[in-house]
């Protein structure tokens, strides 16, 4: 049976709550928290060894020491809630359910921060979230946690919760800080880091609602015994959403020690493919991440198991191996078609880039054009070429990673599954009417 620290009281009913939350152990952490000092907190956290779990899987206690801490200037801590990776929904179960786990782990991280006004900027979709927020922060704030001189220590925190309008690229750091400013979207160069220069040109440390809600457990249990859950540098548990061709869709808990097949085939995780079906493909950090072969998924290319960890699904770079990601875990079976798939995801990033450079802004919607041509039996063989040739020229020549998102998944589908685009192009009226299902997501 899986470690369970963020969920593990997803059973009882109304924790959601501030009374059945405080029932049931909650803001314990907090207590023990203002115990400590907020440099203490970050050592802890630095011990836990927990990586960013928006994706990118930076190490937290580390960008927590980056924060510049200049005299007589306010600091802010920043929560990343614009949770819009296709696929991912991990972050949205949280609020939805945990709203109490995330505002505690908010709570903590500002003392240790020292922010004293913190934001949560969450996605524009999430319509029904900011209420559910909105009132637990308000209980919150009845009971003593938020506002002036909490629990005596002479620290004051307010949280805010800003409501993104729908961009996906708002969940890239820095153009969420424009956003949050009151600008549009677009990102920033980095370097300046946030940690240096933020929100309103503050030091910032930006932080995805998973992460934080990380800091509960950290704290009760100690930096030292969180790193011994999990393995190597994948410490702790983490929240993957599953969609796609599985029996049992929704959002788990594992302790990364799990193996790949185990999570798609248990009955405590994924429960098989649906119809007797076959594994073709799965996507498992959220559409940025290149596709794994069946093959490549369960083993690596050395021939070795496969496991729910950010080492394990990186072994072998992008030639064999994908990334852990934001922890959507997507599953294709044999009867998806992997360039209708591409195509769908193409579509997707040329609509919501930003525009300001060329590569990302001109590339992404070439690669949709192709795509869409060969999808739909209007393609040629040297389109194939030309796709690997935008995607290279993309990735690694644009301000944000927006366009290594676009570019990575289309390299790993020609990589992997060229024979189905030649198919393609060489059926073109099969291509056509074929009447593939959309993948479920
Ligand atoms: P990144 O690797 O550039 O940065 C990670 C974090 O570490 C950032 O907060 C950055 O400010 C900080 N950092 C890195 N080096 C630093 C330094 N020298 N000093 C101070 N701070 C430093 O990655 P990024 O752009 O933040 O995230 C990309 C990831 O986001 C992708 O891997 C993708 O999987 C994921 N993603 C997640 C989405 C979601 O809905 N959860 C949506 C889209 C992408
Ligand atoms: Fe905008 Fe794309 Fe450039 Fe990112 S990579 S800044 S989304 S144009």
């Amino acid at each position: 049976m899986a470690v369970k620290l963020l969920l593990a009281n997803d059973h009882i009913e109304g924790i959601r709550y501030y009374d059945t939350y405080r029932k049931h152990g909650g803001y314990t952490a907090a207590e023990k928290a203002f115990k400590m000092s907020p440099a203490d907190i970050v050592e802890e956290v630095k011990k836990s060894g927990l990586r960013g779990r928006g994706g990118a899987g930076f190490p937290t206690g580390m960008k927590w020491s980056f924060l510049a801490k200049p005299e007589g200037v306010p600091r802010h801590l920043v929560c990343n809630a614009d949770e819009s990776e296709p696929g991912t929904f991990k972050d949205r179960y949280l609020m939805e359910f945990h709203p109490h786990l995330f505002i505690e782990g908010l709570l903590i991280s500002s003392y240790a921060l020292g922010s004293n006004a913190t934001y949560v900027y969450i996605r524009g979709e999430y319509a029904w979230i900011p209420d559910i927020l909105e009132q637990a922060i308000a209980e919150a704030k009845n009971n003593g946690w938020l506002g002036k001189n909490i629990l005596g220590s002479g620290f004051d925190c307010e949280i805010y919760v800003h409501r993104g309008a729908g961009a996906y690229i708002c969940g890239e750091e820095t153009a969420l800080i424009e956003s949050l400013e009151g600008k549009r979207g677009n990102p920033r160069m980095k370097p300046p880091f946030p940690a240096i220069q933020g929100v309103w040109m503050r030091p910032t440390v930006v932080n995805n609602v998973e992460t934080l809600a990380a800091v509960v457990p950290i704290i009760t249990m100690g930096g030292d015994e969180y790193a011994k859950i999990g393995v190597g540098k994948s410490t702790g548990t983490k929240l993957l959403s599953v969609c796609g061709n599985v029996n049992k869709p929704g959002v788990y808990e594992i302790d990364m020690t799990c193996s790949v097949e185990e999570f798609i085939y248990s009955d405590e995780y994924c429960g098989g493919i649906p119809k007797g079906r076959n594994l073709k493909a799965c996507i498992p950090g959220g559409s940025s991440v290149p596709i794994v072969p069946a093959n490549l998924l369960l083993k690596t290319a050395k021939g070795e198991t496969r496991y729910m960890n950010y080492e394990s699904l990186s072994d072998g770079g992008f030639a064999t191996g994908t990334m852990m990601g934001s922890g959507g875990f997507i599953v294709l079976d044999d009867s998806q078609c992997v360039v209708r798939h591409t195509m769908t995801l193409a579509r997707f990033y040329t609509h919501e880039s930003c525009g300001q450079c060329s590569p990302c802004r001109e590339g992404t919607g070439w690669m949709y054009k192709l795509l869409k041509n060969i999808e739909y039996g209007k393609g040629k063989m040297s389109d194939i070429d030309l796709l690997w040739d935008i995607q290279r020229k993309i990735e690694g020549n644009t301000i944000c990673p927006l366009g290594d998102a676009a570019a990575w998944p289309v390299a790993a589908a020609i990589r992997h599954f060229r024979d189905e685009f030649e198919w393609h192009i060489k059926n073109p009226d099969e291509a056509q009417t074929r009447n593939y299902g959309l993948a479920h997501y």
